[in-house]
């Protein structure tokens, strides 16, 4: 098993993450957030922070900073701090001020006096359940309702009324935080060559053009460099305030600026989860057969309506074979901090619904919860004539089964002293997507390569792929492939988000090594050259002759007087997007341990099974799906923000926002089946980085009722509610 290439360095401390660089003359930033949730900033005295020891600049709404509106090339707008006077949540960016150090600049944000016109401000999602909008179109273009009906059924109600049994319940999700390890920040510099800034993000190429775009000036005179992130999960797909902030003050003061936000402000200066209210209603034949779905969904979205959590759409419409469905996706603009991707958007909250009414559905029928899975177990998503590229999801739960000991548990779990033992389930699912990208391929002439791309590895293991997916392109030990990745002056190397990195870089990898090796080969017979008119081939890092004569690609560089050749190759979702749909699948498994009289819950034992295609790197594939079933058990029974009626989250820091701790997991237990899928991606692999926390909640959720026969509807699940 090969080993992550960049553990060493962080276990060490010598990776260097965006906040780590320091440079001569560099001063400190910080950001100063507003303390209502709805409003107007009325006017700002910051007269004594100016006199403040140490203070460079204070900017506000008032007295800005040079900045304009920015769009992601990916993601639309992004909002710029400082722009305007509207507050529209508790904890926005409204100020930041610059001093020589980080304690000056912070002392000196206290004593802004800040006066605001209050505005009512909505800040419940239950109390908007009742006037939600509809929701925007799904990113693949569906409707926000769209319903899909066999035919002679007139509507799904009557699919319903034909179903002889139905279950129907609403379920919710807590509004959470990525609490990524390394907070948002960023340091800039400018020089004549224009502004670079060390920032960990998603995606360099995204970072540079939102800079660029926000700054007014060319992206080619904007530089990302983020060769370490700290965990993203999808909150540093754009661009952070400190980002633009550091780099705009940078400019006007003429100093590189480093800016961090402290945990805290991470919480609401960022992005969110966002809390959803779901209603399904399933109708199935006594033998389990489903005749109809219908899934109802309502999210909590920032004011400007900007991002939307797709959980119909993101599971219901594709995960089982059903001839009527109806699904529906509404939105409650809120006043709350700013609603973003986190792993798996859509499918993480959605599969809790889903998968708890799987689970009722069995319970209502009296059917082992893994049978009523596979007998709707779907060739293609409701409603498309696109079957499944590949799906061995029945495996994954057969495997899981026979290891996890399945057959041991029975409809009202076990009792172990004081402790109710209960056994749950779940189906996950994430779509196998692409995003463009372009990676170079150098080959050297001592004998080694390198593999080059802008994309960014934020603990995903993309570092240790390029190296093996390289060394395996060019037919040499991975020793001898030096990766490169996290910089914008590399081939703009796609995003790391969406589970799509590995099947995105790693083709293009591939292309590039076979142009790489193509160019070795014309360079090598060319006139004057050792192999001069011969036919050659490539194998092993060699050019060989027809006469048995061979010789690495690093002789055949230095015999014609150059130190490398390289060449790029590029990878975006095309024609497969016609012939097939595409996904990865996974069955999952969890013990949990109910006290009889505390009602204590403790998750005893985990498995996960996923079909994923093949699995480059056993050691980093292992950890990345094991975090996400981590996180899925802290979904489950611990994370949840507390929205105060003023819109202030009572719980952002990590003392009261609870994250699992060594002592909450147990042995995880994941495996793979591994059937690579070359009908998605020349390489094989789909993705693993946000379907291991799919299902996971309502595995956990499904354990719990098994052990207590309470039915939780809603996460996270805490004490009192099985009291
Ligand atoms: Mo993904 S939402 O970028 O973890």
């Amino acid at each position: 098993m090969v080993s992550r290439l960049d553990g060493p360095a962080k276990v060490t401390g010598q990776a260097k993450y965006g906040a780590d660089n320091n440079f001569p003359g560099m001063v400190h930033g910080y950001v100063l957030l507003s303390t209502i949730a709805h409003g107007e900033i009325e006017a700002m005295d910051v007269a004594a922070a100016k006199d403040a020891p140490g203070v460079l600049g204070v900017y506000t709404p008032f007295e800005p900073l040079k900045m304009q509106a920015a769009t992601s090339p990916l993601f639309g707008e992004t909002w710029v701090p400082l722009r305007d006077n509207e507050v529209a949540y508790y904890g926005q960016p409204i100020g930041f001020v610059v001093a020589e150090t980080y304690e000056q600049a912070r002392d000196a944000a206290m004593l802004v006096e800040v006066s605001y016109h209050q505005r009512p401000a909505a800040t419940s999602l239950e109390d908007g359940l009742a006037t939600a909008e509809d929701g925007p179109e799904h990113r693949d273009g569906a409707p926000p309702s769209l319903s899909v009906l066999a035919e002679g059924v007139e509507s799904i109600e009557d699919a319903f009324a034909a179903s002889p049994v139905v279950v129907e319940a609403t379920y919710s999700t807590a509004f959470q935080n990525h609490a990524a390890m390394e907070p948002h920040s960023a340091v800039a510099v400018w020089d004549s060559d224009g502004l670079t800034v060390y920032s960990g993000n998603q995606a360099a190429y995204l970072q540079t053009a939102e800079l660029a775009g926000a700054l007014g000036v060319e992206p080619s005179s904007v530089r990302a460099v983020n060769p370490f992130v700290g965990g993203a999960f999808g909150g540093k797909a754009r661009t952070s305030p400190p980002a633009f902030l550091a780099a705009a003050a940078a400019r006007e003061l003429d100093r590189p600026v480093k800016a961090i936000l402290g945990r805290e402000q991470v919480f609401t200066a960022t992005g969110n989860r966002a809390a959803t209210v779901q209603t399904v209603a399933l109708g199935a034949h006594t033998d389990g057969t489903l005749i109809a779905v219908r899934h109802d969904s309502v999210c909590g979205t920032p004011a400007d309506r900007s991002f939307v959590e797709p959980t119909s759409h993101g599971t219901s419409r594709e995960w089982y074979s059903t001839q009527n469905l109806a699904i529906s996706q509404k939105i409650v603009p809120l006043n709350i901090p700013p609603t973003t991707f986190m792993r798996a958007p859509g499918e993480a909250p959605g599969s809790f619904a889903l998968e708890s009414a799987i689970d009722e559905l069995a319970v209502a029928l009296r059917m082992d919860p893994i049978e009523l899975r596979l007998r709707n177990n779907s060739a293609a998503p409701a409603g498309k004539d696109l079957q499944w590229s590949s799906k061995h999801l029945d495996e994954c739960f057969r495997i899981g089964a026979a290891r996890f000991g399945w057959s041991q548990r029975t409809p009202q779990g076990r009792t172990e002293g004081d402790w109710q033992v209960g056994l749950g389930t779940a189906t996950a699912m994430f779509p196998a997507l692409r995003f463009p990208a372009t990676v170079g391929v150098t080959l050297q002439a001592d004998d080694t390569a390198e593999v080059a791309t802008s994309g960014s590895d934020p603990g995903t293991g993309l570092l240790t792929v390029l190296s093996l997916v390289g060394a395996e392109s060019l037919d040499i030990p991975a020793e001898r492939v030096t990766p490169r990745l996290g910089d914008s002056v590399l081939p703009p190397g796609g995003l790391s988000g969406g589970s799509t990195a590995t099947a995105s870089a790693g083709t293009a990898t591939m292309l590039a090594a076979t142009e790489v090796i193509d160019e070795l080969l014309a360079l090598a017979s060319a006139p004057g050259a050792p192999f001069e008119g011969a036919e050659v081939t490539y194998e092993g890092g060699r050019v060989l002759a027809d006469n048995g004569r061979s010789m690495s690609f690093g002789e055949v560089l230095r015999a014609v007087g150059r130190e490398s050749i390289a060449a790029s190759g590029s990878s975006a979702p095309g024609e497969e997007l016609t012939k097939h749909s595409f996904s990865s699948f996974g069955a999952q498994f969890c013990e949990v341990r109910v006290h009889r009289w505390t009602r204590e819950i403790r998750v005893s034992r985990m498995l996960g099974v996923f079909d994923a295609g093949r699995i480059i790197n056993a050691q980093t594939a292992r950890s990345q799906i094991m975090g996400g079933m981590i996180w899925g058990v802290s979904a489950a029974l611990h994370e949840g923000l507390e929205v105060e009626e003023n819109g202030r989250f009572a719980n952002a820091d990590f003392a009261s926002y609870l994250l699992p701790v060594n002592a909450d997991i147990p042995e995880v237990d994941a495996h793979f089946v591994e059937y690579p899928d070359t009908l998605h991606n020349a390489v094989g692999a789909k993705g693993i980085g946000e379907i291991g926390t799919v299902g996971m909640a309502a595995a956990v959720a499904n354990a719990v009722y098994n052990a207590t026969g309470v039915r939780v509807r809603h996460i996270p699940i805490v004490i009192e509610d099985l009291l």
